[in-house]
């Protein structure tokens, strides 16, 4: 991976989009042309784009500052998975790192338990994993902690501490996804801090420092600045606001001048 842990980090995830491969050019180009610097002003930023587009797009993004990903994928070799695409087949494509876990693949049936078999399969290759958790209502007794750190614990029982500095986590609160609804940043850097307590429990104070906690759940350009001022988190995970090369842009800059 191009970044470094403790750099800061903006990932857009196109999710299914766009329609055409053709598009899907135009838009990693803008993305890149509008996001130019941004690397060397301290901002790893990624496009996480549709599986199929990747041979493609691996040709605008190699050798800029723009690092290209994957949504899902299923382990880290070749197997008997049919319908399936492994980390090291992608890898070859130049993809730098992988979401997991993304709330939308839960809701087709992925389970804890799988998306920590995926980690392994994506840290065996180098691929930089972005695992997300979160809640899906936020309750008044504070139940959303234990489903939070419950995810954690499944997702990273087998993950040695060594190799632990290498996953982002995204904590994607479910009801802000693409809702226009966001918790108060206040809300995010305590459940920044609680996840990093936790990770320190398990990892030591060294590890757990390195390991980057991302915001995502209706980030936009105006909301950008106030959650990395006030929210304590390292960048964002981004959906429709990353299909827009310019809003897209416009919180790539918000994290750098944070
Ligand atoms: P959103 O999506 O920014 O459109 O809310 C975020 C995500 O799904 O990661």
């Amino acid at each position: 991976m191009k970044g470094i842990a403790g750099k800061k980090m903006v990932i857009g995830n196109w999710k299914m989009n766009p329609i055409t491969l053709s598009s899907a050019q135009n838009l990693a180009r803008e993305v890149s042309r509008h996001t130019r610097g941004a690397h060397a002003s301290g901002v790893d930023v990624g496009i996480a784009v549709p599986t199929l587009y990747i041979p493609t797009l691996s040709k605008i993004t190699k050798g800029k500052w723009i690092m290209l990903g994957a949504q899902d994928a299923l382990q880290g070799s070749a197997g008997s998975e049919t319908g399936g695409v492994s980390f090291g087949m992608l890898k070859e494509f130049h993809i730098a790192f992988s979401i997991l876990g993304h709330s939308e693949c839960r809701a087709r049936g992925e389970s804890d338990g799988q998306i920590k078999e995926k980690l392994i399969g994506a840290l065996a290759v180098g691929v930089t994993p972005i695992v997300c958790v979160g809640e899906t209502t936020r309750d008044d007794r504070g139940d959303f902690y234990t489903i939070v750190l419950k995810q954690i614990d499944e997702i990273f029982s087998s993950v040695q501490a060594h190799k632990a500095t290498r996953i982002v986590i995204a904590y994607e609160p479910v009801w802000a996804i693409g809702t226009k609804q966001t918790p108060i940043p206040d809300h995010v850097s305590e459940m920044r801090l609680v996840i990093k307590k936790h990770l320190t429990e398990k990892f030591g104070i060294t590890i757990a420092r390195k390991i980057r906690v991302l915001y995502g759940g209706s980030v936009d350009e105006e909301n950008a600045s106030m959650f990395m001022r006030d929210g304590m988190i390292d960048g964002f995970l981004v959906g429709s606001a990353s299909l827009d090369p310019v809003r897209f842009a416009g919180i790539v800059h918000a994290v750098s001048a944070a």
